[in-house]
């Protein structure tokens, strides 16, 4: 095991909420205690060269799916994590749509005890909400490593399901902490794959669970948040029409939204037509005008985190004919690399980065402990190249699936090594065993 939780960064730039600062960062006892140029570091303090480089904090991915107990053919928590951990991620929050479901306290314990073994980064779990424990939740949603309650309104991979407003409002009435939701609406889900799907192709699923489907399930959400007060984090926003509803509602803080890289770098019909079932996910990558209206929602602070969604499949899965090819696309480790592109390109700046996927799931979850380099949080770092603009390499991926949409797509800049609580885990292509965590949530958040 990796012993020392002392480092002195030096010569790096830092990733600060108001950009790149030239700044050397020291870590004691796995807590940063100094950002700056002249520091009082002790002699002895191992150190290491980062000029040349990025120095942000360590990044939070609060939607992955890592597929065990019960999946692991498609990914498995060591593997997941470790794709996490290489693109710069030190924290994850992995979803409840496993086998068996993660809906109650037994399942979120065993998925706890998987992860202090085998998980190389920090961890939390959602609980899955269900028409049979929508009463108990809030009892629940408070126990240490929970990240939450997650409802699928829409029926997605795996039998997660609760689709009437009776029971999502008990959900809301029971508990306190933010909701997180897959807003879909299931009725006209059901309706759309029965009357169109079976004669349907890849590249009209997106019309299958059109923008409708969204619409109806975010305005019926927002209806019982107003009634009910309850905050509420919808997941993988798709739709502009979203957008214009959640900004017309004015719902404030009650209201949070997340966004998928996928939905903010891939387009239809393009994405379906090179891809096919590799860009299949739910909801759907839709075209240009809902990227546009995306990305400047992320611009503008409108949507609060970038969630990768991780959603391993296999190629075998994938390579079923639709409407059986499996929706999900696997993209922890490529956040970074691709909102580097963002940068690059002029729609994001480097701060945004920080505030989408460190300080915007923080706000949205209540995570304490964690932020932007800054004395008193953890000692989590992700080094970046910035000189690297080369095609993303394949053979970089750890996701058991061995694809990515994005393999190949040239960057700029690569996440190189990542460190946690001052020890360095992961450094250039090389994992290093350090213990791993929970990640704490504020009391009452
Ligand atoms: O495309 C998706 N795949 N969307 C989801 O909501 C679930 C996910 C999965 O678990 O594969």
């Amino acid at each position: 095991m990796n012993q020392a939780q002392n480092l002195w960064l030096r010569g790096g730039q830092v990733v600060t909420p108001k950009g790149l600062e030239k700044a050397d960062v020291w870590i004691q006892d796995g807590r940063v205690v100094g950002v700056g140029s002249q520091l009082s570091v002790p002699e002895g303090t191992p150190e290491r060269d980062c000029s040349g480089l990025w120095v942000f904090p360590g990044l939070i991915d609060p939607q992955v799916h890592f597929r065990e107990p019960g999946l692991t053919h498609k990914e498995d928590l060591e593997s997941g994590s470790r794709a996490a951990l290489a693109g710069g991620i030190t924290a994850f929050m992995e979803m409840p749509n496993t086998n068996p479901m993660t809906t109650d306290p037994i399942a979120l314990q065993d998925k706890l005890s998987r992860a202090e073994d085998h998980s190389v980064a920090d961890y939390a779990f959602f609980l899955g909400a269900t028409t049979d424990n929508a009463d108990v939740l809030g009892d629940w949603e408070a126990l240490p490593g929970c990240a939450g309650i997650k409802v699928f309104m829409g029926s997605s991979t795996g039998d997660l399901l609760v689709r009437d407003d009776a029971t999502l409002e008990r959900i809301l009435r029971g508990g306190t902490r933010r909701v997180t939701v897959h807003s879909e609406d299931d009725y006209r889900l059901k309706q759309r794959y029965s009357d169109l799907a079976p004669k349907a192709q890849v590249t009209e699923h997106h019309h299958i669970r059109d923008i409708e489907c969204a619409v109806l399930a975010t305005r019926r959400l927002l209806d019982l948040v107003e009634r009910t007060h309850r905050p509420v984090h919808i997941l993988h926003v798709s739709t502009a029409e979203e957008l214009a509803l959640v900004r017309e509602r004015d719902l404030g803080e009650l209201v949070t939204l997340e966004a998928t890289p996928n939905h903010l770098f891939l387009h239809a019909p393009d994405c379906y037509e090179q891809f096919g079932s590799y860009a299949q996910m739910n909801p759907p990558v839709r075209e240009r005008r809902h990227q546009e209206a995306l990305r400047r929602a992320c611009a503008d602070g409108l949507i609060t985190c970038i969630g990768s969604d991780h959603a391993p499949h296999t190629k075998e899965e994938k390579a079923k004919p639709y409407p059986n090819s499996p929706s999900g696309i696997p993209g922890t480790q490529t956040i970074l690399p691709l909102l580097l592109t963002a940068v690059r390109d002029g729609w994001l700046r480097i701060e945004d980065i920080l505030r989408l996927s460190l300080q915007g799931p923080i706000q949205v979850y209540g995570v304490t402990d964690r932020g932007p380099l800054a004395p008193g949080v953890q000692g989590n770092v992700t080094l970046v190249d910035p000189r690297f603009q080369d095609p993303l390499p394949l053979e970089w991926l750890q996701s058991k699936t061995g694809w990515s949409p994005f393999a190949g797509r040239p960057m700029a800049g690569l996440p190189v090594t990542t460190i946690l609580r001052g020890q360095v885990a992961y450094d250039q292509g090389h994992f290093h065993p350090t213990a791993c965590e929970p990640i704490r949530f504020a009391a009452g958040h």
